[in-house]
């Protein structure tokens, strides 16, 4: 994207016709009519206004996902651009069968400012929708958008930039023949509506593979190293991303930085919303050959994410050094708090069994702790399936694992984490920057659009 003045952007919501399945046309709703949105390209210390104008007929809220913004900026499910004109039939609360809290509602009619203050290290943030009960549906229809940030101490390390440095969005969909993008109910909620929450209960998934809004591309490289950000940004697939030649990925980089060195991976596991950045070293390669990215938990045409093919060899003074950036690791005699979070299925008085945090559906009113500006908490979380876990604010660490050693892709600093079924994951999550109320939810689009989501202040 390209700013229309200094440190200000602006992004217009619009539907638009694309092809994504040759010979059909898809209508996307995107940041600028746009599959991925465009690509902020932002600085550490150069804050960024962003205004969003709604010319969908829906009500959006953009979230910039991992970033340290402020509560205002954050993009609150209830804190929402209505149309100008089309937002009549929009009343808060309406399909939510969360608690219906009309304080927390906050309408901007048309378009609104995002303020971003990029305190924070070099990083692959994301933006995306955040509206409440329609996070999915919305995300699903194309609202979704790279953020990259960068810094000095990354711009100083060798390591590839400019074309071989990529961000690459990977996520499933499903089409009709027609090639319009088929996502489960009509008016985009699974909930109330008997039959439907159940089938799609774990999520939605979909039967194409698409990086970067095509599916199963073809990449053409040269015969050098590049650095590849990778970006979960699926409704609820989780994917085991390795090199059909068995060739290591190597981890640089996690959610919200890079790592403190390099690690050699034969897979890594991406669940909804986490970011990964690896360097491939493609030199090693004969001109014309074909590595394919395979998702070892995907079955038939899911197996399969996309395919490299090596061009002619080319100089490239990029190299991994042994030392990324400073890290430093929390302690957790650093915690002045702990506090347990159960995701599981639970019944909800009045509502039947849905997705809950500590037993509750999400109350956008409410709030679940009280949080001190600038201390690191340790946070105990449980899972009874699948769940990535994603605080807003807050990077947490990785701690434990049922007792144990946390996983190869769960190092560096993170907003999400992998929960596994039946699993007590530790973290040391540090708040800093900003005051006000944030949350705490599941990144399946679908467990968060059915109440699997909490907030608290930082006070
Ligand atoms: Cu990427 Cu609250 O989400
Ligand atoms: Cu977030
Ligand atoms: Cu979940």
């Amino acid at each position: 994207a390209k700013p229309v003045k200094d440190g200000h952007y602006a992004f217009t919501q619009r539907p638009r016709k694309v092809e994504i399945i040759p010979g059909t046309k898809t209508e996307i709703w995107g940041y600028d009519g746009q599959f991925p949105g465009p690509t902020l390209d932002l600085r550490r210390g150069e804050p960024v206004t962003v205004t969003v104008a709604n010319k969908l007929d829906v009500p959006t809220s953009t979230h910039l996902h991992g970033g340290v913004t402020a509560a205002d900026s954050d993009g609150f499910p209830t804190d929402l651009v209505v149309p100008k004109g089309h937002g009549g039939h929009f009343k808060p609360g309406r399909h939510s069968h969360m608690k219906h809290d009309p304080s927390a509602w906050k309408l901007h009619t048309g378009q609104r400012d995002y303020g971003y203050s990029l305190d924070q290290p070099a990083a692959t943030l994301w933006y995306h929708d955040h509206r409440m009960d329609f996070t999915a549906p919305q995300v699903w229809r194309g609202l979704a958008g790279f953020c990259i940030v960068r810094d000095d101490v990354d711009d100083a390390l060798p390591l590839p930039k400019g074309e071989r440095d990529i961000p690459l969005m990977l996520c499933d969909r499903a089409f009709h023949a027609d090639g319009a993008f088929k996502y489960p109910s009509k008016d985009g909620t699974l909930m109330g509506e008997p039959g439907v929450s159940d089938e799609y209960h774990e999520g939605v998934l979909g039967d194409v593979m698409l990086v970067n809004g095509a599916p199963w591309p073809v990449l053409d490289v040269d015969a050098a190293r590049y650095r590849l950000r990778f970006l979960n940004a699926s409704n609820a697939r989780r994917y085991e991303l390795a090199l059909d030649n068995d060739a290591p990925l190597v981890h640089i980089g996690s959610d919200v930085g890079l790592l403190d060195k390099p690690r050699e991976l034969s897979s890594l596991v991406l669940a909804s919303a986490e970011r990964a950045e690896v360097i491939v070293d493609f030199s090693k390669y004969k001109p014309g050959t074909e590595i394919t990215l395979v998702n070892k938990l995907g079955a038939d045409d899911m197996a399969e994410v996309m395919r490299f093919r090596v061009g002619d060899k080319v100089d490239d003074d990029s190299s991994i050094p042994d030392e990324l950036v400073p890290f430093k690791a929390l302690k957790a005699s650093d915690a002045v708090t702990e506090r347990t979070f159960k995701f599981e299925y639970s019944s909800v008085s009045g509502h039947g069994s849905m997705w809950t945090i500590n037993g509750e559906a999400y109350d956008p009113g409410g709030s679940m702790a009280k949080i001190k500006l600038g201390t690191v908490e340790k946070w105990t979380l449980i899972s009874d399936v699948h769940h990535p876990v994603h605080a807003h604010l807050g990077h947490f660490q990785v701690l434990s694992r049922d007792g144990k050693p946390p996983r190869d892709t769960d190092a560096g600093w993170k907003d999400t984490v992998d929960m596994r079924p039946l699993e007590v994951v530790e973290v040391l999550i540090k708040f800093e920057g900003y005051k006000g109320r944030y949350m705490l939810h599941c990144h399946n689009l679908e467990h968060e659009d059915m109440a699997m989501m909490a907030n608290f202040d930082v006070v």
